[in-house]
């Protein structure tokens, strides 16, 4: 109870919390210098993820004519064969899709180069993304990197057409490990790539995501499988298998703790479930992270049917009953096999600190020990040979009354 009072007083908060970034002088702090590659640069920004800062000088505008632009941008490809990317994208949202990026890369040569690519659906397809011409003028191009930090640093003048709104600019960035040719091939499909875009004011550098709602959504998914599925669903099979027909049961209480617990593991587990489901609506990354889904919709499809046990069990002295017992028992243990991995696959793709999975681990390896407690506790009642009434009862639970 008290966890579930934690979860209402925290969900709000982490459900509210933003950060403003705004823009920052280039001094300490950030590997881009104010003279980084001989540009004049007056604001710095860290972005937030892939390691990327973002560097502009004053610009000027004036309305209905292209502004022009000092950009200096830096990141820390995966590998020193990688590349770094940063676009902007006309389009209403900030993607992947429709950006005009700027990729630099090193060449076998050793020096880095930058090159201009449009960014179209073929290339979210998985075709070849050539270097191409974009809209926005493209001069004074230049990349460096360093073998100290494995950054590479990309700049370039760009004149933005009118279509952009620099008060509501959309950017995107990206690394990758690797380069044929000038082809930069597929990037790494973690969360934080996924994550790497936003719209940004460029006067006063603050920049709104969608991110900073999703990771509330995020960790509120979590939190809720973990209760839920990984905690509560566990311990109403313990309550059903050890304490039905046990000698301290004697009213058969044990079913409606099961029934109970399960119910509201099962409530919590769909919250879980349905907050996953719009985390992938509001990502649009419909084949992102498929196993994790996959199993995700098999606990639910499961899980559903063993609460409509409720309704469809036959009854007590139906022949099919032992036959309905043993699936109801399989499906179950299936079940936590299924939800395990999968909030194991959900640690993976999350990444939050180490002690929230070791929280986890700690979760299993206490109910693992009540079971195996109690387990040893029954063989020990069987094997007493005086007691009669604890030996029909603990070993064989299927012939115990059910209430229903
Ligand atoms: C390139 O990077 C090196 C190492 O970070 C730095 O010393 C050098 O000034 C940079 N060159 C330019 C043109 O920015
Ligand atoms: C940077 O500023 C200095 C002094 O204001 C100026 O001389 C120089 O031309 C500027 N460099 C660029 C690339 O704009
Ligand atoms: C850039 O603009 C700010 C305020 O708008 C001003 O204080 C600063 O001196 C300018 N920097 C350069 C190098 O022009
Ligand atoms: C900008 O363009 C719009 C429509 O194209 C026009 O109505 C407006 O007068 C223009 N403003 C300026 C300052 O040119
Ligand atoms: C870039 O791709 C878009 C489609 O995403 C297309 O409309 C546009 O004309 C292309 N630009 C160039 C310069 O090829
Ligand atoms: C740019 O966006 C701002 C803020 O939403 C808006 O007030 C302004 O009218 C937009 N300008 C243009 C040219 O669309």
């Amino acid at each position: 109870m008290s966890l579930f009072l934690a979860l209402v007083l925290l969900l709000p908060s982490s459900l509210c919390h933003r950060t403003k970034a705004q823009w920052h002088t280039c001094d300490s702090g950030f590997s881009i210098s104010a003279t980084a590659m001989a540009r004049n640069i007056t604001h710095c920004r860290k972005l937030q993820t892939l390691g990327a800062e973002l560097g502009i000088n004053n610009y000027s505008t004036t309305p209905n004519s292209s502004t022009s632009i000092d950009v200096v941008f830096s990141a820390l490809p995966p590998t020193p064969q990688g590349w770094i990317a940063w676009g902007v994208n006309p389009g209403r949202h900030p993607q992947m899709v429709g950006t005009r990026a700027l990729i630099a890369f090193n060449q076998p040569s050793g020096m880095p180069v930058v090159n201009t690519y449009n960014v179209t659906a073929d290339t979210r397809r998985g075709c070849k993304l050539e270097p191409s011409t974009i809209e926005v003028g493209v001069a004074n191009k230049a990349a460096n990197y360093s073998d100290e930090t494995g950054r590479l640093t990309m700049a370039a003048r760009l004149t933005l057409p009118p279509e952009y709104n620099v008060s509501k600019l959309n950017h995107v960035w990206q690394v990758g490990p690797r380069v044929v040719g000038t082809v930069p091939l597929a990037h790494a499909k973690t969360l934080h790539n996924f994550d790497s875009k936003e719209t940004m004011d460029l006067e006063s550098g603050v920049g709104h995501s969608q991110r900073h709602h999703d990771i509330g959504l995020r960790e509120a998914h979590g939190i809720l499988s973990v209760i839920g599925w990984g905690t509560l669903l566990p311990i109403g099979v313990i309550v059903s298998r050890y304490f039905r027909g046990s000698p301290i049961d004697t009213k058969n209480k044990w079913f409606y703790a099961h029934v109970g617990i399960q119910i509201l593991a099962f409530s919590l587990g769909v919250a879980a479930w349905g907050i996953g489901l719009s985390l992938m609506e509001r990502s649009g990354q419909y084949r992102a992270f498929m196993g994790h889904r996959i199993v995700g919709i098999l606990i639910f499809c499961l899980a559903t049917l063993q609460v409509m046990a409720l309704w469809l069990k036959p009854k007590m002295l139906d022949k099919y009953r032992k036959y309905w017992n043993i699936y109801h028992h399989f499906v179950g243990y299936s079940l936590i096999v299924l939800i395990i991995v999968n909030i194991f696959k959900g640690y993976a793709i999350l990444k939050p600190a180490p002690r929230w999975k070791w929280a986890y681990i700690g979760i299993l390896i206490g109910l693992s020990c009540v079971a195996l407690g109690l387990e040893i506790s029954i063989w020990f009642v069987f094997l007493k040979p005086d007691d009669k009434k604890a030996q029909t009862n603990a070993s064989d639970p299927s012939k115990t009354s059910n209430p229903n």
